[in-house]
């Protein structure tokens, strides 16, 4: 196959996020600029760590996420940009602000409203957490600047121009868009961290499921995970590359910690 990738400026993502590959993503940018494929779909999105710091694309790309507010924020920042800047100019970076947008349950919000809750509560959040989320301070400027975030909105705005932006659980959205041409980048909650998202969409024995996907699929596919011996069991005829990483959350100490890219199709 041909490769068909077009040059694209890579953007910043619009909030940090637990688990963001923004230590790994250039290495694995490149892992997937090195696949020839013309339709590449995320089935776990999340801020687009990877996705969006890409300096080639293919002619097909495809973002998903099981969680709603990922979806929805994704899909607001491509159709309905002007209106959700102005919405942001009346956000405050407060703790009684984030404490009640914390409390209101998104479905009773409309869609551009969902979409600032969250990107507020992310920004603000610490360690971009999102399972249990608590108000982070630091000694620099306050996240949540709309001034600085706009143009960071408009860049993510004008790269997300035709993405298909899907709200699957992973198995569908694998199903669908599978082909002998497709590469999948997986980037799943890591094993023994899955309740930092939405505990009810991936659980302990998903990992279990995704694997038994994946050795079904057409295309080819790439994953990120922590090296862990239940992982490397559940693939045994993939390649692994192992790589050790140095991470620190807000003050505390720098961690280093091993994880790996698994590969397949
Ligand atoms: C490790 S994070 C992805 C981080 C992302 N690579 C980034 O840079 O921001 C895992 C993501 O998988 C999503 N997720 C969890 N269960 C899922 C499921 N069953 N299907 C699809 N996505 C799911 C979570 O909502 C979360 O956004």
């Amino acid at each position: 196959m041909q490769r068909m990738f077009a040059p694209v400026p890579p953007v910043p993502t619009p909030a940090p996020y637990v688990g963001g590959k923004r230590l790994l993503a250039k290495r694995l940018a490149l892992r997937i600029a090195e696949i020839p494929h013309r339709t590449y779909v995320e089935p776990f999105v999340g801020m687009g760590g990877v996705f969006l710091r890409r300096s080639l694309k293919p002619e097909c790309e495809v973002m998903n996420d099981a969680n709603g507010d990922v979806a929805c924020l994704f899909r607001i920042l491509q159709r309905h940009f002007e209106a959700f800047c102005d919405m942001l100019k009346w956000q405050l970076t407060s703790r009684e602000h984030f404490e009640r947008l914390k409390s209101t349950p998104a479905e009773s919000l409309t869609d551009l409203e969902r979409a600032a809750r969250f990107l507020y509560l992310q920004r603000i959040s610490f360690g971009g957490k999102v399972g249990s989320r608590s108000f982070g301070t630091n000694h620099r400027v306050a996240r949540f600047d709309v001034p600085r975030l706009v143009p960071i909105l408009e860049q993510i705005h004008a790269r997300l121009a035709g993405v298909w932006i899907e709200h699957l659980d992973f198995e569908a959205v694998i199903r669908k868009w599978d082909h002998p041409d497709t590469l999948f980048y997986l980037d799943p909650p890591y094993w023994a961290c899955e309740h930092y998202y939405v505990a009810s969409l991936f659980g302990p024995a998903d990992h279990a499921r995704l694997a038994a996907c994946l050795r079904g699929v057409n295309g080819r596919w790439i994953m990120s995970m922590n090296d862990v011996p239940e992982i490397r069991a559940l693939y045994p005829d993939a390649r692994i590359e192992t790589t050790d990483l140095t991470y620190s959350v807000g003050s505390t100490s720098p961690k280093s910690v091993s994880e790996i890219i698994v590969s397949g199709g």
